[in-house]
């Protein structure tokens, strides 16, 4: 391809180079729209995936069921320790309210496809995957973040989603609108992890 023909300035790359998190209290209650949600998990779809794997799955999380996770939230912070105090719980339950909407994304992982496709391989797709949403999410103009915590590795949280043995829980996108512009952020020079090998 011919120089001329390279755009090294584009709207994919100003949205990539761009991109923040949004803290959810940011976010103005209102959930996005479904269509809206559904091109997101279009862009998820369009991640590199070693062999074809389709190791990611991706729960909506919307309306009272927040309410359910924050009671699973609550559960595992008191099987972690069941004499946590009642504020620390009640910090739990409350949690997932602070998004209108949360997609909860998941690595269901084929042991079986290894040594060719390993798990860490179809781990990395998920993440790839996770991320293609949430900056499809961000090229909307909505708010997005990935949280974890100790949730997403807890075994009773694991369990709500069904996760056994070598799956992850990678994270809890918590998407919504916004009233503004992004939070811009200071990015590190890429030359400081950056070196010719060899
Ligand atoms: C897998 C994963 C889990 C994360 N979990 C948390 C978390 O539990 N709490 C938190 O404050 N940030 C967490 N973050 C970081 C935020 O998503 C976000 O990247 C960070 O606030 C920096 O903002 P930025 O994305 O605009 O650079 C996590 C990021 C990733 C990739």
């Amino acid at each position: 391809m011919a120089d001329a023909n390279r755009q090294t300035s584009n709207a994919v790359l100003d949205g990539l180079i761009s991109r923040s998190s949004t803290p959810p209290r940011l976010f103005d209650g209102v959930s996005p729209k479904r269509s809206d949600i559904d091109r997101m998990l279009e862009a998820a779809m369009s991640a590199p995936d070693h062999g074809m794997v389709r190791p990611w799955r991706f729960h909506i999380i919307e309306g009272d069921a927040r309410y359910k996770l924050g009671e699973v939230f609550a559960q595992a912070l008191l099987v972690r320790d069941p004499v946590a105090p009642t504020g620390a719980v009640d910090k739990e339950r409350r949690r997932p309210l602070r998004a209108p909407t949360i997609i909860a994304v998941c690595a269901k992982v084929d042991p079986s496809r290894a040594p060719k496709v390993p798990v860490v391989e179809q781990i990395v797709a998920t993440a790839a995957a996770m991320e293609h949403l949430v900056i499809a999410a961000q090229s909307m103009g909505y708010g997005a973040i990935v949280l974890t915590g100790r949730n997403a590795h807890d075994g009773v949280v694991r369990k709500a989603f069904d996760l056994v043995d070598q799956d992850e829980l990678l994270g809890f996108v918590y998407l919504g609108c916004i009233d503004g512009p992004r939070p811009t952020k200071e990015r590190p020079d890429a030359n400081k992890y950056t070196s010719v090998w060899g």
